[in-house]
């Protein structure tokens, strides 16, 4: 699977499956040495498990919630004195969809290398690159310090089948005991069952190669009419998503406004949006551990039923933009919907703050 889709010949050796990619990373950051350094906006799986192993961490934010550049990373790691220190790399990105190229991933390496940075790559979404020639694993670039996270849940579209599997280092021998110890004392096994699902899903096969570019265009087509419907709207800066099924919708245009209705911090956000007559729900800025008060938000394009849309691609693949917004309006009605109404809620939001102000107004003139 790894050489026919990564281009990687793995010793099978290097490779351990566990019932996950979020436990075999929690597994990782307990044998792995060193602050730990996080980039941010992030999945917000990595802080939690950080905070539980007591660890040190250092957040990395990324210019206008984009990619890290291997400047901001070398001036991190120059402050750090720890003789290793891990870096974790989410590639592609939950939230902002956003892929490292080849080059990126070079540069990044060089200086992980120069600066003694081990690597957690997580890699979970690499299946879902909408043009797939273009995903590069760190894991061939950087082999002798990247720890590689994969696995069934997004790319099969398979997350309660609970299976992942991480790709050690080439020489980490040590490691490799240690790590074993440790999967044997915790779960032994990944149950049967799964693991004969797994064999299915991981054999290459006409059938599943099919099944991902289905699935790879459909979150393409999803994306890119997310994407362009929030760019319209005025002021809000989106992530534009090569890969996955989310993208970041930045929405501090409206900070002053929202902070007038006393939607003081994201979560409130969040909160406002989810009630009637709005029905929406975003992952807001604290659970992609930004600032609290950092008004950007994590859109996932996936409400709706699978089964269905991917008949439906098969039946008549959409060719042309018209075909494409015709596809979403069609089978994804609440996507649609859910978009409409994150536009209407602005929309209200300022009408409310004038009306709210000529109330000061006209109240000050009265008194
Ligand atoms: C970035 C990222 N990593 C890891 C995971 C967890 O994957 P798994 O189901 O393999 O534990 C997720 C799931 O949401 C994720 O978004």
């Amino acid at each position: 699977y790894n050489k026919h889709y990564f281009a990687m010949d793995i010793d099978p050796k290097r490779i351990y499956v566990g019932p996950g990619t979020k436990e075999l990373i929690f597994n990782l950051l307990e044998i792995l040495h060193g602050t730990v350094i996080l980039p941010t906006p992030a999945w917000l799986g990595y802080l939690p498990q950080i905070r539980l192993l007591k660890k040190n961490f250092h957040m990395l934010p990324t210019q206008a919630n984009q990619k890290i550049t291997p400047s901001d990373l070398r001036k991190l790691a120059l402050r750090l004195h720890d003789r290793q220190k891990i870096l974790i790399l989410n590639n592609p990105n939950n939230p902002t969809g956003l892929l490292y190229n080849r080059l990126e991933l070079e540069e990044i390496a060089d200086v992980c290398k120069e600066q003694s940075i081990a690597v957690i790559s997580d890699e979970i979404y690499a299946q879902t690159t909408y043009d797939f020639s273009k995903f590069v694993s760190m894991g061939k670039i950087y082999p002798e310090g990247t720890f590689v996270t994969n696995g069934l849940s997004k790319s099969h579209a398979a997350g309660g089948y609970r299976l992942g599997y991480v790709i050690f280092p080439l020489h980490a021998t040590d490691l490799k005991a240690q790590f074993k110890k440790i999967l044997a004392t915790e779960y032994t096994a990944v149950s049967t069952p799964i693991q004969y699902a797994a064999v299915k899903g991981f054999e290459i096969s006409n059938e599943i190669n099919e099944y991902f570019e289905i699935t790879r265009n459909i979150h393409k087509i999803m994306g890119e009419y997310v994407y362009k419907e929030l760019s319209k709207m005025e002021g809000v800066k989106v992530t534009k998503p090569e890969a996955t099924f989310y993208l970041l919708a930045d929405f501090n245009h409206y900070a002053s406004d929202l902070q007038a209705m006393k939607i003081n911090t994201s979560q409130k956000l969040s909160e406002a949006l989810i009630v009637h007559p709005y029905h929406t729900a975003i992952v807001g800025g604290d659970s992609l551990v930004l600032e609290r008060t950092d008004y950007s938000a994590r859109i996932a394009y996936v409400d709706y039923d699978g089964v269905k849309v991917y008949e439906n691609y098969q039946k008549k693949k959409p060719i042309t933009d018209d075909d494409m917004i015709e596809f979403v309006r069609t089978n994804a009605p609440r996507i649609v919907a859910g978009i409409e109404m994150i536009s209407k809620f602005f929309e209200k939001l300022k009408k409310d703050v004038v009306n709210l102000s000529s109330k000061r107004d006209s109240l000050s003139i009265q008194n």
